[in-house]
């Protein structure tokens, strides 16, 4: 009989299995936040910064760039490495929200890009991310709101009109990970956990991506069977990359690159 009182590793498990295929597909959408959450937390030459939920290190490279001492964390070694070649300059180190290994008062900041709603009860992980960083420090999350732009949807349109409808993404999430989807929710969930001038607001972006990568990036994202309930045959993936396609022609830019538009969430506070 299956032991029940094991603890559930399996999100873990995936992103440690599919570090690679999120670099090249959902992490460099995630990227449009960056610079805007590097500035909400005040990182600049010097700044101790913690940058949690680290994935393949996209928030550290830069915010090692602009000079700033900085700490990058997650619990999956796959991306720890990608981490480190993104930001050789990074201290990187394992560890998982929401009870992470260092000090009190240990940063100047602490960021997380898309981290919120795979790390647990959102209380306790800005709860501990408040604990680490000093009297006066920052705290700034990112995270998907419930009204996405249209760049956002176009995949789970495909697969609705393709008959293989999107199933939520709860594997990749503990229990008890979700988090508000609007900007008052997360700012009530920051100014609760004790920050200080909390606020939350709406960053919009355009992920820019070649036409060719972005289909070869749904081919292989739908070869995980994490977005549909089990693994499609080929002629489904045929049939959701051709409305796909369809889909993304209001996007395509002269260059033949696809433009499509991304919101999120920015929260911030103040220790
Ligand atoms: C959506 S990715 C975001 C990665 C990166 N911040 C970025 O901007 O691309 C979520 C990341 O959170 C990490 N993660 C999963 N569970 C976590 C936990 N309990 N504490 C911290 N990070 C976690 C995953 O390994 C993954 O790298």
């Amino acid at each position: 009989m299956a032991d029940t009182r094991q603890p559930d590793h399996r999100g873990a498990d995936l992103w440690e299995e599919h570090a690679a295929l999120y670099v090249r597909t959902l992490g460099a959408a995630c990227a449009g936040t960056v610079v805007p959450l590097l500035d909400a937390a005040q990182v600049g030459p010097g700044t101790r910064v913690l940058d949690i939920g680290t994935g393949p290190g996209t928030v550290a490279a830069v915010a090692a760039d602009r000079g700033a001492a900085v700490t990058a964390a997650d619990p999956s070694p796959a991306m720890l490495r990608l981490a480190r070649e993104a930001a050789p300059r990074a201290r990187t180190v394992t560890a998982a929200l929401p009870r992470l290994p260092f000090p009190d008062a240990s940063f100047d900041a602490a960021v997380g890009n898309f981290v919120l709603g795979h790390a647990g009860p959102p209380q306790a992980v800005v709860a501990e991310l408040c604990r680490v960083v000093r009297s006066g420090g920052r705290v700034g999350l990112t995270c998907w709101t419930d009204a996405p732009a249209a760049g956002q949807t176009l995949l789970g349109r495909a697969l609705h009109a393709a008959g293989a409808p999107r199933v939520p993404p709860d594997r990749l999430r503990p229990p008890r990970s979700g988090h508000p989807g609007d900007p008052e929710g997360m700012t009530r969930l920051l100014g609760s956990a004790g920050l200080r001038r909390a606020g939350c607001r709406v960053v919009s972006w355009d992920h820019r991506v070649g036409a060719a990568a972005w289909t070869e990036g749904i081919v292989r994202l739908l070869a995980t069977g994490l977005l549909t309930a089990g693994q499609p045959d080929p002629v489904t993936v045929d049939r959701i990359v051709r409305h796909a396609a369809a889909l993304s022609t209001p996007y395509l830019s002269p260059d033949g690159d696809l433009r499509l538009p991304h919101v999120a969430l920015l929260a911030h506070g103040w220790r």
